[in-house]
């Protein structure tokens, strides 16, 4: 099968669990301010998602907001990409489902992140935790998505995308899903916890002093990067200096991303010197770039309104293009409606 017959189109998520942490703007929300303009983007909260794990329903809808806010803080501008919540387009739960039936058990057992998040405890978690990367997938083939922008630890979800998208296509005997293409690229796919070089950052990590919260106001984002770990060698001549240092790799690889420069440019610039100099040029970096974005984010929280309506009109938009593509999925099927 070629992709030569679908229009490029970008989609990707975030979801509204916990609070944004600067991996999701690093590794996704920057990445996808770089891709509007470019081709047809469409950015979602996938609210559906979230509720995996135990979500406060009188939490969630603020969360979903703050998702948004973070969105448009970044450069999102609704009416170049569709910026919507997954909930509101009822057609995900549906293709979703149609993907479960396509999926394997034997896939999904292969999926790392299950296995990491649920630990020894797997009879525990919801089915829906197990299931989620089926959903993944109908979020992203809703769309006829060509490119899916994610950080390093979604590259197996995209993957498994492309596997369903081939089984259907196979089975049904139809060229209708793309493959899908995880673009993965610049300094930043993976963002490393500031205490443990060797961790993800991730939004439920136990200590706040771990990771930079996109609500952390100056003061706080300054004493973090200040704080974090690093190690007692001066920062190395070159990226190859790099290897085996966890901490000072993941310290220049988020000063790199955060500068628009390459890991390379930034050891140029700072070759030989010690952390008690390149820290705090770090941490005036940081609050300069984020600062306004977690300002304009508490700008945008005061007016709920406003992002919902901008929430609202996305999902119409969502639902034009998703509803034929689901309409067509269900012919394929031979789902009977009258
Ligand atoms: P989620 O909500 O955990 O993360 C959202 C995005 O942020 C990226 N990310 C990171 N990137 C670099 N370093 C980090 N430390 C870091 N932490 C998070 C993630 O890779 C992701 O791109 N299943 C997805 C959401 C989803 C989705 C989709 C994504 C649902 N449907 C369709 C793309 C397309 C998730 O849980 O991401």
């Amino acid at each position: 099968m070629t992709n030569t017959t679908f229009t490029p189109r970008v989609f990707s998520g975030i979801k509204p669990s916990g609070g944004l942490q600067l991996g999701n703007y690093l590794g996704a929300i920057k990445r996808f301010v770089g891709m509007q303009g470019q081709m047809e983007t469409v950015y979602c909260v996938v609210d559906m998602h979230a509720i995996t794990v135990w979500q406060d329903p009188a939490e969630l809808a603020n969360a979903t907001r703050e998702v948004a806010a973070g969105y448009l803080a970044a450069g999102l501008d609704p009416t170049q990409s569709i910026l919507f919540n997954q909930s509101q387009v009822s057609a995900h739960a549906e293709l979703g489902w149609i993907f479960n039936c396509v999926a394997r058990v034997g896939w999904m057992n292969r999926m790392t992140q299950f296995k990491d998040k649920a630990g020894e405890n797997a009879e525990k978690h919801s089915l829906g935790l197990y299931a989620y990367p089926a959903l993944m997938a109908a979020d992203i083939l809703l769309y006829h998505a060509t490119h899916v922008p994610v950080g390093e630890d979604q590259k197996q979800h995209v993957e498994l995308t492309r596997d369903i998208a081939k089984k259907f296509n196979h089975d049904y005997k139809v060229d209708f899903f793309p493959e899908t293409t995880p673009v993965i690229d610049g300094p930043a796919t993976r963002v490393m916890n500031l205490r443990d070089g060797t961790k993800k950052m991730s939004k439920s990590g136990e200590s706040d002093m771990e990771r930079i919260n996109m609500t952390d106001d100056a003061d706080k984002i300054a004493k973090k990067f200040k704080k974090a770990k690093s190690d007692a060698e001066p920062l190395p001549e070159t990226v190859e200096g790099l290897a085996d240092r966890p901490e000072a790799r993941n310290l220049i690889d988020i000063y790199a991303a955060l500068n628009d420069v390459t890991p390379a440019d930034v050891v140029a610039e700072y070759a030989g010197a010690q952390w008690g100099k390149f820290k705090p040029a770090l941490a005036d970096l940081a609050v300069a770039k984020l600062a306004p974005i977690s300002g304009e984010m508490a700008r945008l929280m005061a007016d709920p309104a406003e992002i919902d309506r901008i929430l609202g009109d996305g999902s119409a938009r969502a639902r034009e293009i998703a509803e034929p593509i689901l309409r067509k999925t269900y012919d394929i099927v031979g789902m009977l409606r009258s």
